[in-house]
């Protein structure tokens, strides 16, 4: 696998500690359920949630899509679902990268219907179309929508997710 780096280790902590610091002036002392979307969020939200000083519940879904392509399609089902009650509860999504957004959107659509008392989205790494599918309230870096990422939890067919910073992958056709 060719790739080049695109965010040193210490350029995603600042982010990460930058959008924590956010989070927390929003929620105040209020408690917060981080919901992590798997497999790729689960660096970025144990990093992320070590800086929240409010009440956090952690809990994880997971969203496939028919097919196989890498690139996602419209078509998503949660594959993995939350194992508590969001009914009255501040949410805080988080997810590793949105591309088109279709994953988000489809996670957001459903914590909606169970009515929470609020919903906040914060993704590491975000593409410009991604904008225009999901309501994203916070995002720590944003790419071209051409570049594919891998490191730091996010894979390329299930390799570099072990990569402590975050990679352009080199040779994708
Ligand atoms: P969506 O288009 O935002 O729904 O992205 C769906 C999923 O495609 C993401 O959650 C990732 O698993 C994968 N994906 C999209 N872009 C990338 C990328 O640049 N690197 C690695 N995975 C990606
Ligand atoms: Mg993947």
């Amino acid at each position: 696998m060719k790739t080049s780096l695109l965010f040193s280790e210490k350029q995603i902590e600042a982010q990460v500690a930058e959008l924590a610091k956010q989070i927390n002036l929003k929620y105040g002392t209020e408690e917060v359920i981080a919901v992590g979307i798997l497999k790729g969020c689960f660096v970025f939200f144990s990093d992320l949630i070590k800086h929240l000083t409010t009440s956090t519940i952690c809990d994880f879904c997971s969203v496939s899509f028919y097919g196989q392509s890498i690139r996602a399609k419209q078509t998503a089902s949660l594959s993995l679902n939350m194992s508590q009650p969001i009914q009255d509860k501040h949410i805080l999504l988080i997810d590793c990268i949105a591309d088109h957004g279709y994953s988000l959107k489809h996670m957001q659509d459903h914590i909606l219907r169970h009515k929470p008392k609020s919903l906040t989205s914060v993704v590491l790494i975000s593409k410009p179309e991604a904008h225009k599918t999901a309501s994203i309230d916070f995002s720590g870096f944003r790419v071209d929508q051409d570049v594919f990422v891998v490191g730091y939890g996010i894979d390329y067919k299930e390799e570099g997710r072990s990569l402590p910073y975050l990679a352009q992958l080199e040779d994708l056709n």
